[in-house]
């Protein structure tokens, strides 16, 4: 069952605040706590790590980029890829003789990682010194887990399994003042063969509209340019919902809402993104020109395996269709080299649907088998090399592309956002992603404005700013 969390349950969450915020002041009356938070895989987890810190900041907390100078550690996982695992659990190790040397440091590990069985039984031999393990359903609660594991000596472990929460009102620190997630679901119900999210992450549920807009319409108050919508697969947004609201909808809503900001939303699935859907996009101006549209593969039988419910034809009609009418409009993409069974030949039904796309940039995977997924049952008899060598040729081939593209862009007028600041440069990001390195003052960041791009060598683009917003 999926539970919406009550005021009364975040009413208790404030009084464990309160008394972590006494439980620091009596131990280290000198300077508040200091709190290092590690956030890997995708951006729910960035959001989710932004909303834990602003309860943290609500028990008094400050933050460090140090953990040695750290009181509380946390390391908010993922589990897409086994690398990713390796990744947390050689950085969780890393810290265990911090904590010998600090034993009133408290290390914590969250998110999709601790979600799955063996990684919390790991997690209890192996690395007694982390204090609080706990999932991904109970994030909202982290000032009474806090609390719990400061007074208990034993690794604390709280992964309910269940559907998932939907936990409204919980405060937010955001990491940028200019760009913002803005997650409108949460969960997946689409059991692709190969992914572990729908696992760990609970059934798809779909936040209330009227308080994402609510959210939208504070973000564009207070000055924020760039507004992306995050859920697994967000045009499924809405789906079995009483308010009638659906991604379509919801986009008009926040493109009807004053002022100048731009919407990105991630990510799409090509089987619920629809024909419908781009007329919307056309429609609305303010939404992004850009679609990350993950087409996984270009064969019909490794789609068909991946259990993702559409085929190249129809994947390839629909961009058709959004570049009839929407002629600007950019795709990105995820691909998997090397499912299980997958052939050379199958896998060069991925290099010509790239091809024929013509993607501005790819996220490219080696597949990882996931314990408890279909496709880590499956026959899998190409072994890795070949799987990498696969992989280098895509990249290439992608590389090649992208080139091509960039170098169509020398001499245009592009609108982008003015994000950072490089050694003597700012980075403008165009709506796709790619960077153009123009000169202007630091004063910039954070605006939109017109760059012409003036060349483009070896995927970085140079040019100047023509206005600014
Ligand atoms: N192995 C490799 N890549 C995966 N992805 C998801 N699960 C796996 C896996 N088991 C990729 C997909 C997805 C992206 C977020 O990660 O391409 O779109
Ligand atoms: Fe994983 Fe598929 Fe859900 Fe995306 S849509 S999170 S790839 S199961």
């Amino acid at each position: 069952m999926i539970r919406n969390i009550t005021e009364d349950e975040l009413n208790e969450q404030q009084l464990f605040s309160e008394k972590v915020r006494q439980h620091y002041s009596e131990c280290k009356p000198e300077s508040p706590p200091l709190a290092y938070i590690r956030t890997y895989g995708c951006q729910q987890n960035v959001s989710d790590s932004e909303h834990m810190k602003g309860m943290l900041a609500e028990m008094g907390f400050g933050f460090t980029e140090q953990p040695e100078e750290a009181d509380f550690i946390l390391f908010n996982t993922c589990a897409i890829r086994e690398h990713a695992c390796d990744r947390v659990f050689g950085n969780v190790g890393a810290l265990k003789s911090l904590k010998a040397r600090r034993p009133d440091v408290l290390i914590a590990v969250c998110g999709c990682m601790v979600q799955q069985e063996h990684v919390a039984a790991k997690l209890k031999e192996s690395y007694s010194f982390v204090g609080l393990v706990f999932g991904t359903h109970v994030i909202h609660r982290l000032p009474e887990l806090l609390l719990g594991a400061l007074q208990q000596r034993k690794q604390m472990t709280v992964i309910p399994v269940e559907d998932g929460v939907i936990a409204e009102g919980i405060p937010v620190r955001r990491d940028g003042d200019f760009k913002a997630w803005l997650p409108i679901m949460y969960g997946c119900n689409n059991f692709c063969t190969y992914c572990i999210v729908p696992y760990v992450r609970g059934r798809e549920r779909s936040r209330d509209p009227e308080i994402i807009l609510q959210e939208a319409k504070d973000l564009v108050a207070a000055g924020y340019k760039e507004i992306t919508l995050l859920g697994q697969n967000v045009n499924s947004y809405g789906r079995g919902a009483t308010h009638g609201v659906d991604f379509a909808e919801l986009l008009r809503r926040i493109n009807a809402i004053e002022g100048d900001f731009t919407i990105r939303f991630m990510t799409s699935h090509p089987k619920d993104a629809t024909p419908a859907l781009f007329d919307t996009i056309a429609e609305c101006k303010k939404v992004s020109r850009h679609f990350h549209l993950p087409v996984q593969s270009g064969n019909d039988r490794i789609l068909k395996e991946m259990n993702r419910h559409y085929t190249r034809e129809q994947y390839l009609s629909l961009v058709a269709y959004a570049r009839h009418v929407i002629p600007e409009i950019s795709f990105t993409s995820d691909i998997i080299v090397g499912f299980p069974g997958e052939t050379r030949e199958e896998f060069e039904d991925t290099l010509s649907i790239v091809k024929e796309v013509g993607f501005t940039s790819l996220f490219t995977f080696i597949y990882s088998p996931r314990r408890g997924t279909p496709a880590a049952q499956m026959p899998d008899p190409v072994p890795l090399e070949e799987k990498t060598a696969w992989l280098k040729e895509l990249t290439a081939l992608q590389e090649g592309i992208s080139g091509e593209r960039l170098a169509r862009l020398v001499g245009t007028k592009q609108r982008a956002l003015i994000e950072a600041q490089g050694d003597g440069y700012l980075e403008a990001r165009l709506p796709e992603n790619s960077v153009v390195r123009v000169p202007g003052d630091p004063s910039l960041i954070g605006r939109h404005a017109i760059v012409k791009i003036n060349d483009a060598r070896s995927w970085i683009m140079h040019g100047e700013i023509c206005s600014v917003e």
